[in-house]
This record gives structure tokens, sequence and C-alpha cells, in this order.
């Protein structure tokens, strides 16, 4: 079932997405080499606490830690570890859910660390590009599936994949709700939006293959082949004539 949200319900997750935000822009300088997943969660951390609000992700079916930390081919639930050390032409996602007032927002983006190649970059541009195209399709009365449509064809026209076993999804109280919103879809079909449905849409894209292994730590999902991943989510509203993103300052 989507749960439709009030108009206040809406204004504490724009609260909770503007910690979200907030926490982007107080952590982004410390991405340097030589920093480790570690520090940058006990940052992210102390960031959403000192804004009153709670790092749902941790202990989340047991997740360790406020954000995860994916590095490269990690696609996706890099846990932050001390071993973990940023060097010079990583690429890193940060994927993160505030909870303020019993209600969630969540965001992921990924950055350069030092200087990054070509190929980094363009992923980079790639994955905002897919969220970019479907969002811009959010309207009510427009299916689901068209929306999802676009992360894939944005994709494939870079010569990307996306991620088939993971997807984005409504949020609300919960950091996961009602519907599923893949990274694939057909047009026409799937849930039609409506205003007050709060979703995120959240491109997972790979360089190479899309095929994904996950590491015996049960969390971190990496690239089978090895290629490069990005990342990147924002949690948005449907209104009246289209929609607005709540992870933002
Ligand atoms: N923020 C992730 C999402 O986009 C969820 C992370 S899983 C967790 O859905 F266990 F780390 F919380
Ligand atoms: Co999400």
């Amino acid at each position: 079932m989507i749960i439709i949200k009030s108009p206040r319900e809406i204004d504490l997750m724009r609260e909770a997405g503007r910690v979200v935000a907030l926490v982007f822009q107080e952590v982004e300088p410390l991405l340097v080499p030589g920093v480790t997943t570690a520090d940058i969660d006990a940052a992210v951390e102390s960031i959403i606490r000192r804004e009153g609000a709670i790092p749902a992700e941790k202990g989340y079916y047991g997740y360790p830690a406020s954000v995860c930390t994916s590095v490269n081919e990690v696609i996706l639930h890099g846990i932050p570890s001390k071993k973990t050390v940023l060097k010079d032409g990583d690429i890193i996602s940060l994927d993160l859910v505030a909870k303020k007032n019993g209600y969630c927002a969540d965001a992921c983006r990924t950055y350069e660390v030092g200087v990054c190649g070509e190929r980094a970059k363009k992923m980079i541009a790639i994955a905002k590009e897919c969220f970019d195209n479907a969002m811009s399709l959010v309207i009510p009365g427009v299916h689901l599936g068209d929306v999802c449509h676009a992360i894939e064809t944005t994709a494939a026209k870079h010569g990307c994949t996306v991620a088939r076993e993971y997807t984005g999804h409504g949020i609300g109280r919960d950091m996961h709700e009602d519907p599923y919103v893949p990274c694939y879809g057909v047009p026409g079909t799937g849930p039609i939006l409506r205003e007050g449905m709060t979703i995120c849409i959240e491109p997972m894209i790979f360089e190479k293959g899309n095929k994904v292994r996950v590491m015996k730590d049960g969390w971190t999902v990496v690239a089978k082949d090895g290629g490069l991943t990005a990342h990147y989510e924002n949690t948005l509203v449907v209104t009246k004539d289209g929609c607005e993103i709540l992870t933002k300052l």
C-alpha cells in the first residue's frame, strides 16, 4: 500500500531531508586521500545527532553504521571501516538516512577523492543524469514504469547497466515503504503516481556488467567484473504539477 502524506508529514520529511543535505555539505570536504571510511561515518553520525535526528541505517537489520560508504567497484552497502583508507582517484558513494520526529529522508551522492580519471568522473555524471531524467517525468497520473524506464535508457545510452537486485522505494515513517522504484521499468505499467506520494529514485549504475556479489560481511555488494559503479539518490514528493526534492538545503 502506498501511503499518501499530508502537508504536515511532508514538512517533517523536508526537515529530515535538510539534515541529510547538510551532512553532504559538511562531509564533502573530508573526502580526501588518507581519510578512513570509519572517520567519515563518525562525522556523519555526529552531524545527524547534532541536528536532533537519528541515523536510521544504524541497527537497520543489524547494519552497524550511520552511512554506507561504497568505494569504486562497491555498488552498495559498503561498511565503514578503519581499514578502508581513501586514496587519490577513488570514487566513493555516501548513502544515508536521517530520521527526525518520526520521519525519514534518504539520499546518496558519489564523490571523487583527489583527482579522478575521466571514466570515474563520467560515471558520477551519468548516475545524476539518470536521476534527473527520471525525476523530470514525475507528475500525478504518470505510471511509475515510465519513470523507472528512463533510468535504464539513460544508463544504456552511455553503455552502462543498472542494478537488478536492488531498487529505490517509497519512504516516510519507514525507510522503506511501497512502492518499489527499480532502475528499469516498462512504460505504461506499475502504480500511478499521486500527489503526496514520497519516493526515493536511486540510479545504481555499473560501468560494465551488472552482475553482483555480496561479500562475506553480508552487506557489501560489489560489481563482479570489478568495473566502477556510481549511485545517486534523492527523496522526493509528488506535487500537483510535478515533484519537489526533499533532500536539499
Ligand atoms: N539508504 C539505503 C537505501 O537507499 C538503505 C541502506 S541499507 C542500511 O535504501 F542497512 F544501511 F540501512
Ligand atoms: Co534509498
